[in-house]
């Protein structure tokens, strides 16, 4: 079962990141034919400042390598790295009528954020469809704000295959439905337009600091807390199993503990529970060439694969060679 799921490069990772999305990969890598890219030609959509993307992509990589996609059993690589990617882009536009682009919430959504509504932000769904077609994906993961960009991809393959013949595989979109939002610190879903997030490679100093800004009522001290009401908990539960949960809403029912010490718990079950890709983390900072060599392997893999698919379609839209 081929899985393949896209990545923006979008600065340092947080636990809404890591709990709505990142699990999921690292639950998939073990039993399917995961694919994942950074993409980058996506985040030239919007960012404008080659430094910025360019090292956002290198940290991209490393990041969710230090979290655990190994590359022996994930296909890991840069979108820019294959580029017939861009080619299948421009003859899928052919197929993609203006309505549907159109329609799509997430241009919408952009330019009534002020981002400059310029063609490639407006065709940001077609080279989505190149980047799932060109691979043969049958499953792509992703959140509920890119369920149309698949519905968008499997309508161009239907007209494209609908003319041409049974050639692309139509994807089909997988939400995560257990997966529960994760708050931020004031309670609202985790967010870096919010600005309530809790990073998870910021140091510990940060660390404690940001856990306790955590909003909380004023119950005092010796009375008891009303776990299902608490952030603080909301945060702790996502990193601790049954028995623990049970424990820790002990805790809170006894009362005598302040939210001082429910956070000071927080923040080491966080802290521990990210020591090894931390200590990866550094590993790979220090060994960028080792990073790089990873992603021109994942790179060379995808890239055959988009080969023998770009001599299948060239011939049927008749492009010469
Ligand atoms: P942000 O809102 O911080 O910009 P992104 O939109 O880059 O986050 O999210 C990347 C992935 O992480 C998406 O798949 C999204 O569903 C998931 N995600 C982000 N924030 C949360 C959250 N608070 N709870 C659950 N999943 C989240
Ligand atoms: N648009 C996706 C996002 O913003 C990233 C992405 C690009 C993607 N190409 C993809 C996701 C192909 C899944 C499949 O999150």
């Amino acid at each position: 079962m081929r899985v393949l799921t896209g990545i923006q490069p979008s600065g340092a990772l947080h636990l809404g990141n890591y709990f709505g999305a990142i699990k999921q990969m690292l639950d998939l890598q073990e039993n399917s034919d995961l694919f994942i890219f950074i993409a980058n030609y996506h985040a030239l959509t919007s960012l404008k400042d080659a430094k910025a993307l360019s090292d956002n992509t290198l940290d991209a990589a490393i990041n969710f390598l230090s979290l655990g996609i190994d590359p022996a059993k994930t296909t890991f690589w840069v979108q820019s790295d294959v580029k017939e990617v861009l080619e299948l882009y421009w003859i899928l536009s052919g197929y993609t009528p203006m309505g549907l682009l159109e329609r799509a919430h997430s241009y919408k959504d952009k330019v009534a954020k002020g981002i400059a509504a310029n063609h490639s932000l407006f065709s940001y769904p077609v080279l989505m469809a190149a980047d799932i077609l060109l691979y043969d994906s049958q499953i792509v993961p992703v959140g509920k704000d890119q369920i149309q960009h698949v519905e968008i991809t499997r309508d161009i393959a239907l007209k494209f295959n609908n003319d041409l013949g049974d050639i692309l595989t139509l994807p089909e979109f997988k939400v995560d439905d257990n997966v529960a939002t994760v708050p931020g610190l004031d309670g609202a879903k985790m967010s870096k337009s919010y600005g309530n997030t809790i990073d998870i490679f910021c140091d510990e100093k940060e660390l404690k600091k940001t856990t306790g800004k955590i909003v909380t009522d004023s119950t005092p001290m010796e009375e008891p807390k009303d776990f299902e009401k608490c952030n603080v908990f909301a945060l702790a539960k996502l990193f601790l199993d049954a028995k623990e949960v049970k424990e820790l809403e002990a805790r809170y029912a006894k009362g005598g503990e302040g939210y001082g010490h429910f956070k000071a718990y927080l923040k080491d079950l966080i802290w521990n529970h990210f020591k090894q890709s931390r200590e990866k983390r550094e590993y790979y900072l220090a060994n960028t060439n080792e990073v790089r060599e990873i992603l021109d392997n994942g790179a060379k893999k995808a890239r055959k694969i988009a080969q023998e698919k770009m001599v299948l379609i060239r011939e049927l839209v008749g492009i010469y060679r």
